[in-house]
């Protein structure tokens, strides 16, 4: 009934999984709780609705895979343990609630510490834009992975998506230069990332 989360459609992982299996690849989409299933010809999809649940997903997949790209928008924080499930439906209380939330684990950083060789990790930031490149690089280091695509957070619930791509293998950036629409931009990013590795 009540849940605590990071806003998202889903439509980004959803526009990657399709333009992943346009091209032949064999494709899992891992996605959250955003509504009906979509309708994905040739992606393997699997349903999830916890950070624990993608947790477990990611544990069981991921090693397999030799492209992770985690659009997902894992939530940060999650309601301490005890506090997951009331043993019964709580009533409205005059005098408030307090929640006490504790901090999920940060699963892109894990595949980063367990990459295999061969395997291409791609992850995602939303930034302030006047610090975009910066926290992007830190972030890309931080989290051990190979590609972080970057987006101002003004661009946050729109359709299309202004992203900057960076990589470990270079100083350089990349950028979509103007908002193009998130089907796009599934096309711009796979081009990179399947190519440069
Ligand atoms: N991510 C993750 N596990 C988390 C939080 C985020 O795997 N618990 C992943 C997201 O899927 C995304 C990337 O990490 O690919 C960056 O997410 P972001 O929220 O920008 O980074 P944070 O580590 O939460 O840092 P910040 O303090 O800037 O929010």
């Amino acid at each position: 009934m009540r849940f605590i989360g990071n806003r998202s459609s889903g439509r980004l992982g959803i526009e990657l999984a399709r333009a992943s299996a346009a091209r032949g690849l064999a494709t899992r989409l891992l996605l959250g709780p955003v509504g009906h299933d979509p309708e994905l010809p040739g992606v393997e999809l699997v349903r999830f609705r916890t950070t624990d649940d993608l947790h477990a997903l990611l544990r069981e997949h991921a090693p397999q895979a030799d492209l992770v790209i985690m659009a997902a928008a894992v939530s940060d924080y999650r309601p301490k343990r005890m506090v997951q499930t009331a043993p019964q439906k709580l009533t409205r209380d005059e005098a408030g609630l307090t929640l006490e939330l504790e901090s999920t684990p940060d699963l892109l950083a894990e595949l980063g510490r367990n990459r295999r060789a061969g395997q291409t990790l791609v992850g995602f930031a939303l930034e302030p834009a006047e610090r975009l490149l910066s926290s992007a690089r830190a972030k890309l280091k931080r989290k051990g992975v190979d590609y972080l695509v970057a987006n101002p957070l003004e661009t946050m619930d729109s359709g299309h998506i202004d992203a900057t791509l960076l990589s470990r293998f270079s100083d350089a950036t990349d950028s979509t230069d103007a908002p193009i629409s998130k089907e796009a931009f599934a096309s711009w990013l796979l081009n990179r990332v399947l190519h440069q590795t």
